[in-house]
């Protein structure tokens, strides 16, 4: 039996992928498998917690005790998202493209006459974590970074942007860790006393993982 720590908290997680038109057979997308936001619902509802799950396009049953919504773009899991409001506790873990196609094509779009290739137009998604975390009755609010270089750089610069009270921050350049894998390794970065404090978590699976997050988040959430 675990631990009842996060009983009666209403959590939202986003997971997964988004994946934006191009037209009725193409789109953008990433290699977000879903693994480590649906790792993060289970534990959650292990916990006790009433969990809302805004799930990108992925091949993961959906964890015991999880409200799952399913959405295909950014703009739909941002309105999913809202729809799901309030919440105690927001984590946004879905790779969520930053940019869609500026409009859609009615029709396959087809080759042209310039053979030297094409050009796509593209506009700003909306940013979903950023947006919650802007509401005047806003949940505590936990977004991961992916990235390749400069990881706690670019991360803190999330954490302070997106005006998140955690950003876990993982490395997607390791092999066998981050998209796809069963594994991950991430640190923790947060605000205290105007200095930013950090935890490192080692390479673990997932699920074990989202416990380590979940053990940080019940000693901080109000
Ligand atoms: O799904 P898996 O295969 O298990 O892989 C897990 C993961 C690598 C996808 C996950 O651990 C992870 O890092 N998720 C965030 C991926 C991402 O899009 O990171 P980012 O640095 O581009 O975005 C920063 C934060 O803003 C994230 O919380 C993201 O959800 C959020 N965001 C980004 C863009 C946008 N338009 N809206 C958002 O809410």
């Amino acid at each position: 039996i675990s631990t009842q720590d996060l009983a009666g908290r209403r959590v939202v997680i986003t997971a997964g992928p988004t994946r934006e038109a191009l037209d009725p057979v193409r789109y953008l997308s990433n290699h977000s498998s879903g693994k480590m936001g649906y790792a993060l619902a289970a534990a959650c509802a292990a916990r006790g917690a009433q969990v809302t799950l805004v799930s990108g396009p992925v091949a993961l049953a959906t964890p015991p005790g999880v409200a799952r919504v399913d959405v295909l773009s950014a703009c739909e899991m941002l309105a999913a998202v809202e729809a799901a409001l309030p919440c105690e506790l927001f984590i946004g873990c879905a790779a969520v493209a930053d940019y869609r196609a500026a409009s859609v094509a009615e029709h396959k779009l087809k080759k042209g006459d310039d053979t030297s290739g094409m050009t796509l137009e593209l506009v700003r998604n909306p940013d979903i974590v950023a947006t919650v975390a802007a509401r005047s009755e806003r949940p505590f609010c936990v977004g991961f970074a992916a990235e390749t270089q400069a990881l706690e750089t670019h991360a803190g610069d999330k954490l302070s942007r997106k005006r998140l009270d955690l950003i876990v921050a993982n490395d997607v350049s390791q092999a066998g860790l981050g998209f796809g894998s069963d594994d991950n390794a991430a640190t923790l970065l947060w605000r205290e006393a105007d200095a930013v404090r950090r935890q490192a978590l080692p390479p673990q699976p997932k699920t074990a993982l989202a416990t380590a997050i979940l053990d940080h988040l019940v000693t901080r959430l109000p």
